[in-house]
Parts: C-alpha cells; structure tokens; sequence
C-alpha cells in the first residue's frame, strides 16, 4: 500500500470519471473547464458523453478493471459517481495503488448503503428524522406491522435502485411490502434487513455538499420530481426533473440544517471512525417539526447535479482536489444567483419496460446544453439506450425564463417514444410567488 498521493499541482491533469449517466456527464463538462486538465477519461461514459471525454469501455461496477485502467494510464485524478462502486469500495482500491479520489471510502459510504445503519447514526447521535424500527426476521416485522401507525414506511435496508421504498397506507400494503422484500428477496441481500419508520410530510429539499470531513459546504440547494407523470402521480423513477434553487429551503431552514443535521452528520461519522469526504446528500423533509432527514446520499443525486453544478461559479476540480486533500476550509465554493431547470426526456415505458435503440434529433446548438443520460452511439448516430435519456437544463435570471428555456429545447429535441413531465418547477414558482 503507497497511500494516495496529493493532488498534483503542474498542468497536464488526466482526469477519470466513474459513471455513465446525466450525472456524470455534467461532472464532466465543468471539470473540463479547468485549464490543467489535459485529458478526461469516463469509465463507461455514453454515447452523447463521448463528444466531452474519451469513454473506455469499462463497467462503473468493476472494480479490478477501473483500477488496472487508471494504473496503467496514470490518472492523476478519479471521481467515482455513483453509488454502487462506493458502497463495494472502489475508493479504498484505487487510493491504495496511490491515486487520489473524490468519492468516500467503503467504510462512510455505508451512509447510503445501509439505511439500517443510518437511522442508528441519526438515532445516537440526536440528528433529527423519523421514528423507526429495525427488524431482520419476517415474521417479527409483520407482528409490529399490525400495530404500526397508517400510512407506514417500509425500506430495504440496502441499495436498490432508488425502488427500495415503498409508502403503504393500508396493513395489508405494508405487509405485501414486508414479504415482497424480506421473503421474495425483490432486492436480494438489500432486503436483509428492513427499517419501518414514521410517515413523515412537508417539502422536500435535496442538499448535496461538499465536505473533507473537518468542513462542510453545502450547494444550491435543489428540489427533484420522483414521480413518472405530472402532479406527482405515476410510479417513483430516478427522478423526472429538477429546479434549483428550492424556494421552501429558507435562510432559517439553512441554518438550522446546518446546526443540527450536516455538522452533527460529519461530527457523528467523524466520532464513529468513518471519516466522510466526498459530496454528502442530504435528502431532506421540512416538516412542521422542523427539517428532518429522509435519506443520506454518499454522491452526487441525479438529476440534482444537472441544475447544481451549473450553478456553481468555483472550479469544480479545485474544490474536489480540496477535499481530497483536507483542504476544503482554505478555498471559496461560490454560486450564482440565478435559477436552474433540468426537465428529463425519458422512454416511453420508464422507469418500467421500455424499447432502446431510436434515433434522437437534437439541433446543433443544443448539443452543448443536453445532459447525456441513456443514449449509445449507433452508426454515426445518437441512438436512446436507457429510461431516462437526456436532461434538458436552462439558466435564467429568474426560475420562469430558465423553465421556459428548458422547455423550448425539449420542444426542439425529438425521438421515438420521448416522453418528459410539463409541470417541472410549477410547485417551486406557486411558492415563490406566495412569498414574495
Ligand atoms: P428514499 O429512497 O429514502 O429517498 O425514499 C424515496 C422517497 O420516498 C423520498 O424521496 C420520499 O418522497 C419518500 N419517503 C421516504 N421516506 C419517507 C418517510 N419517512 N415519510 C414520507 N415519505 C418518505
Ligand atoms: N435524485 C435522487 C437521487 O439521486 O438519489
């Protein structure tokens, strides 16, 4: 074991980026803005991703090959994106042949790959979120199912593609819930365990930060849509679209995140020997209580990072390099003050079955604008090769002008089956405009 090296500071900087997805592509597109990076590299990338990085491919889950391939290209630095690689430790194997990452180790990416070991964080260390019980026996969480508060929440403890929650408002839902992920194992091994909590309401705000363990800098905040259709309706996906800013995430709210929810989280991950760098999500809920924690996210969200990072006025390889350093105290993180909008086309049939491999048109000066999500290079051509596609992102003055903006792109992008919600952001601006 060399230990990972610090970051170099001469020009010439290849960059590696784990990921293949909307995510990732807007990742990569501001780190190309720094002037030092020579070549970026995307482990697999996507087709659309391809006209910004050279995409190798070589699966985000592989560990052994990720690590081979930036040996032998010498990559001076590696972010890994998405959650899977962090929770099986891809970090802790590509810092031990001594390249330095932006991502959290095995062993603070538990924070998202394991909710069972979450809540007891948030339980031991007073950081709000709801009421829960832990069971890993059937038959023990089907008996306290009969006496649970309606409606009730049931979560596979494990990563499961964002599905691994499911809100029952009947008894006979929550137990289906309960079968389904401890007995037919919908999950596999994620469904160990389970956590049934409290059922909690208000707005949601999604918060990713930036923290080397001492310091945390939270970003823009933002706001996803879950939902498949309009007005909140459908089955949960990845999510369909985002605003940033999120006009419910007042000053006061900030504040008393910051006090009693990401400072307590890193004090707490800290105190527990699991030391958290990397970008931190805090999924949250402001309730009448006050803010309280959904879920914890050990990376960027996505769609999230498609309105955040364009945003975000400070160099993005700086501020990661910072991290990795312990250095993220010494540096400015700004932001702009305008608004963001991200509005997702997807495939007819998302987030269930859907057809691949259609033709998409999009007008050259849009090109630079679309985030890439699930689209492959067929023939010369863009063709769609996932169920979320593109997403579409604008900038304004004001969240209005960037929803328009976005939209009229989506209006001038096409391909078989697109289909992408038309009230991204509507509940955002009702509220802007009560409070103004
Ligand atoms: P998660 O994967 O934990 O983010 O959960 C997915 C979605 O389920 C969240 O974005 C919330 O909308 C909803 N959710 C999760 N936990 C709760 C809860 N305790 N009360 C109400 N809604 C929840
Ligand atoms: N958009 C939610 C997530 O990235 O988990």
């Amino acid at each position: 074991m060399t230990g990972p090296k610090l970051c170099k500071e001469v020009p010439d900087v290849k960059v590696m980026v784990v990921g293949g997805g909307g995510r990732e592509h807007a990742i990569i597109r501001k780190i190309k803005e720094n002037p030092e990076v020579s070549e970026i590299y995307a482990l697999p990338g996507n087709g659309g991703i391809a006209r910004d990085a050279v995409c190798v491919p070589i699966g985000a889950k592989d560990i052994e090959g990720v690590v081979d391939f930036a040996v032998k290209n010498q990559i001076d630095y590696a972010v890994v994106a998405p959650d899977d690689p962090l929770v099986l430790g891809m970090v802790d194997a590509l810092e031990a042949e001594g390249i330095p990452c932006f991502g959290p180790e095995k062993r603070a990416a538990i924070i998202e790959g394991s909710k069972a070991f979450s809540k007891e964080l948030m339980r031991k260390y007073g950081i709000p979120t709801a009421a829960y019980r832990i069971f890993d026996n059937t038959a023990e969480a089907l008996e306290y199912i009969d006496g649970a508060p309606l409606p009730t929440v049931v979560k596979a403890d494990g990563l499961a593609l964002g599905k691994g929650v499911i809100i029952a408002s009947t008894r006979e839902e929550a137990r289906d819930a309960v079968r389904s992920i401890m007995q037919d194992k919908a999950f596999g091994k994620s469904g160990d365990k389970i956590v049934v909590e409290e059922y909690l309401e208000g707005p949601e705000v999604s918060v990713l930060s930036f923290t080397d363990g001492n310091t945390v800098v939270p970003m823009v905040s933002s706001m996803d849509h879950k939902r498949a259709l309009d007005n909140d309706r459908g089955l949960n996906t990845g999510g369909m679209g985002t605003i940033a800013p999120n006009p419910f995430y007042t000053p006061e709210v900030a504040a008393e995140c910051m006090e009693k929810i990401f400072l307590p989280t890193i004090r707490a991950m800290n105190a527990e020997g699991r030391t958290f760098k990397g970008c931190l999500y805090f999924g949250l809920m402001i309730t009448k209580d006050g803010p309280k924690v959904i879920e914890y996210n050990c990376r960027f969200g996505d769609p999230e990072t498609q309105v955040v990072l364009p945003l975000l006025k400070s160099d993005l390889l700086t501020i990661m390099r910072a991290v990795t350093d312990g250095k993220l105290a010494d540096i400015d993180v700004r932001f702009s003050d305008e608004k963001a909008a991200c509005v997702i086309m997807a495939s007819k049939g998302y987030p269930l079955k859907y057809e691949k491999g259609f033709e998409i048109t999009i007008p050259d000066d849009l090109y630079d604008k679309v985030y890439v999500a699930g689209a492959a290079q067929k023939d010369g051509k863009l063709v769609t090769s996932g169920g979320r596609v593109l997403g579409v992102t604008a900038v304004a003055g004001s969240l209005k002008s960037a929803l328009n903006k976005a939209y009229e792109e989506v209006s001038r992008i096409s391909f078989e089956g697109a289909f992408w919600r038309k009230d991204i952001g509507k509940r955002a601006i009702a509220v802007s405009e009560e409070t103004v």
